[in-house]
């Protein structure tokens, strides 16, 4: 199969130019102005920028959580990306304390293998590493799983003390990978939450009334000096506040190697959410919690300035009806998480490039080239150029849609809210190719199926 990518505008992150795009088979084979080629497919991308495929690097499909399954499997949650021009998730394996970590990653190859539309990877959740099971993560890094996430929060869960954070971090530093962080002082946390269910606060606004900013700096600061002193690359994920920037921004000019995620929720949303009617405010109930306004714009300054480098959705949706109403008699029994996989490259570019805050070569370089980079999948991925794979968006950079759950063209996640539900936005993914194939064209699905796992490289190494 070929595919011809007639008169658009290519931008990747470093390049703007009018140019056709040749794909042969699943890799990008010619890049050329008025290219005259046979292809078994012409595309027209007349007035449309031709971006590099959005890169999600933290999405939760059929995670089990707060006493239930994030409600997207790999099927539902993958066709999803690919609706809002997203051709690569990295989810989460998770390990199951006390047991092997390759263990966790063959249950979500198990839960992912053969379900995809687009293609995928994994980081592995550590929950707990004793000194005998540290060679494991070496053969991780041997699977394609070269990043780690470890949890400072959910005292009980997922939570591992500092101990087992410095073990994880050294070993990962050695091997050449990555470490992600979940920077919130859980414990801390914990004991304010007991104090406001004392008090019989039970309404979902005290899962955000019980999360200080000043807990999610705190984690943040803490395990940059731990990582600092172990020598490991630091991936900070979900950052939600100033606070937590803040630390960030001093290490980085130190000359730390940390890079910090934002996520749309952070961006858009805020705690006032929480002060809605009934139970409405649990559909924002997620960690770290959505912040005071005022947050919102030091974020997207942050993104344009490269204080913060990507922007992934920490997708983890739970019904209302069945799931998020576990929590309806206390706050603390609310499933954490929020949808979003499909909305983000809309989000990001209508708040990013539409509303004037950054170049539109940035908007490409958080949304994939910086993911791709930073989780060893550049530049197979994360750019146009001859031989990457043809993962490609034609993004109409004038049309605009409503953000709706009864929203045909928005709304494919197996959620019955959307967190978004209302917000209008300019910019969309009209045509999505995933190595050549086309899934998504005329506003409908026209293929199903063929996402693949992808094995990524270490830090600093490249993927072919
Ligand atoms: O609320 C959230 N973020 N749920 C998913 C798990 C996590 O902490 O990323
Ligand atoms: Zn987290
Ligand atoms: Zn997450």
């Amino acid at each position: 199969m070929s595919v011809l990518i007639k008169n658009g505008r290519v931008v990747t992150a470093a390049d703007d130019y009018h140019a056709d795009i040749y794909i042969e088979g699943e890799r990008i084979a010619l890049i050329g102005k008025d290219l005259q080629v046979n292809a078994d497919k012409v595309i027209d991308a007349t007035d449309r920028l031709v971006i590099p495929g959005g890169i999600d690097a933290h999405t939760h499909f059929d995670l089990p959580f707060g006493g239930t399954h994030s409600a997207d499997d790999f099927e539902t949650g993958t066709r999803a990306a690919a609706w809002g021009g997203t051709t690569t998730c990295i989810d989460f394996a998770l390990q199951t304390k006390g047991e092997s970590t390759l263990k966790g990653l063959d249950t979500w190859h198990a839960k992912a293998d053969g379900k995809a539309t687009i293609d995928y990877g994994f980081h592995m959740i550590v929950t707990d590493m004793p000194d005998e099971r540290l060679p494991e993560m070496e053969r991780l890094a041997l699977a394609g799983v070269t990043s780690y996430k470890l949890f400072m929060a959910y005292p009980g869960v997922l939570y591992v003390d500092d101990g087992t954070l410095y073990r994880a971090f050294r070993q990962a530093g050695e091997n050449g990978t990555r470490i992600q962080m979940h920077a919130e002082n859980g414990i801390v946390i914990d004991e304010i939450i007991k104090e406001a269910v004392r008090d019989g606060k039970f309404e979902p606004k005290w899962h955000g009334l019980t999360r200080p900013t000043r807990m999610e700096a705190e984690g943040v600061h803490r395990s940059i000096a731990i990582a600092e002193v172990a020598k490991v690359p630091l991936y900070i994920v979900h950052l939600s506040c100033s606070d937590a920037l803040d630390e960030v921004k001093r290490a980085r000019m130190r000359g730390v190697d940390v890079i910090a995620e934002t996520c749309p929720h952070y961006l858009f949303l805020d705690m006032d959410y929480y002060f809605q009617e009934g139970f409405e405010g649990a559909k924002y109930v997620m960690t770290p919690a959505l912040r005071e306004k005022w947050n919102q714009e030091v974020l997207w300054q942050g993104l344009a300035m490269h204080h913060l480098e990507t922007v992934a959705t920490d997708h983890c949706p739970f019904c209302m009806v069945g799931q998020k109403d576990l929590g309806k008699e206390s706050f603390t029994k609310i499933p954490n998480g929020a949808p979003g996989v499909e909305n983000r490259m809309s989000l990001i570019y209508d708040g990013g490039v539409h509303k004037g805050r950054m170049i539109v070569n940035r908007f490409v370089e958080i949304t994939s080239t910086s993911p791709a980079k930073c989780f060893g999948l550049f530049p197979r991925k994360g750019t146009i150029a001859v031989g990457s794979d043809a993962d490609i968006v034609v993004f109409n950079p004038n049309r605009t849609e409503t953000i709706s759950y009864d929203n045909k063209r928005t709304h494919h996640m197996n959620c019955d809210y959307s967190a978004y539900e209302g917000f209008e936005v300019t910019g969309w993914s009209e045509v999505v190719l995933s190595r050549g194939r086309v899934i998504i064209e005329d506003d409908s699905q026209v293929t199903q199926g063929g996402g693949q796992f992808i094995k990524r490289a270490r830090c600093g190494e490249l993927l072919r």
